[in-house]
């Protein structure tokens, strides 16, 4: 059997709409990885490089940019991680806890009008590694954005409306990798939790 302080190297990332709970998740296997002895980290996209930053100015504004240039941003961001932050975690035998990856940019971009079939397709022939679990935690729109409403110390950014994010869950919802584990994120925050690792535990190192 695996010894529980070998798990790596694994990478695990987290899917979902605005509020659906993926930082709350992402913050409780870390802690729960590293109260283990098991060597982790913990990233998000967008990243707080100089690509995210960018990013991070254009979800404020109101006058959002064409979402070819949004998808051109969101690879280079993406480019930036896996060569700075993702790959070399991996390389020291890590558990790689991921808030958001190429699927959100299936999804977002996806409902702002590209076909996410097409930015799956560039995603991949920029050869960036596979996820080995992706948790999608599934809400209703209506009940996330009660949640990014009460959330402290964040504005409502141009993603966060209603009808947009219905077509982003949508588009979440029809991926259908092996993957990809649906988790009901309606639950408390430690019934959800329980069911990742659950899941967590089961899982074999990639193969590198
Ligand atoms: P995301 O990273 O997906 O935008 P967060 O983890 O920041 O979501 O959660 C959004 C808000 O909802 C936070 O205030 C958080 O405490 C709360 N929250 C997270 N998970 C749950 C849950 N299962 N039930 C109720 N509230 C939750
Ligand atoms: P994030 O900070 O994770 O938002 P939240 O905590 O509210 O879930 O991400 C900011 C926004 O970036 C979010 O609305 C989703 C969007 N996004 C894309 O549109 N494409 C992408 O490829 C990624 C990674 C994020």
């Amino acid at each position: 059997m695996t010894s529980i302080l070998n798990r790596g190297p694994l990478f695990i990332v987290f899917e979902g709409i605005d509020g659906s709970g993926k930082s709350t998740q992402c913050d409780l296997l870390y802690r729960h990885a590293s109260s283990m002895g098991i060597p982790a980290v913990r990233l998000a996209e967008p990243t707080g490089g100089a690509w995210g930053k960018r990013i991070r100015a254009m979800l404020k504004e109101q006058a959002m940019a064409p979402a070819e240039e949004q998808l051109r941003l969101f690879l280079l961001d993406r480019q930036e991680d896996v060569e700075k932050n993702i790959m070399p975690a991996l390389k020291e035998n890590r558990v790689v806890v991921m808030d958001r990856y190429y699927y959100s940019n299936a999804a977002y971009q996806g409902a702002a009008g590209i076909p996410p079939e097409r930015i799956i397709a560039e995603n991949r022939a920029m050869s960036f590694p596979e996820p080995d679990r992706v948790y999608y935690i599934d809400i209703p729109v209506d009940t996330a954005l009660r949640r990014v409403s009460g959330r402290s110390g964040k504005g409502t950014e141009v993603f966060e409306k209603e009808h947009f994010l219905q077509k982003v869950r949508d588009i979440f919802l029809a991926f259908s990798d092996g993957r990809f584990m649906i988790v009901d994120g309606t639950k408390t925050i430690e019934e959800v939790f329980a069911d990742i690792k659950r899941d967590f535990e089961c899982l074999q190192p990639r193969e590198q």
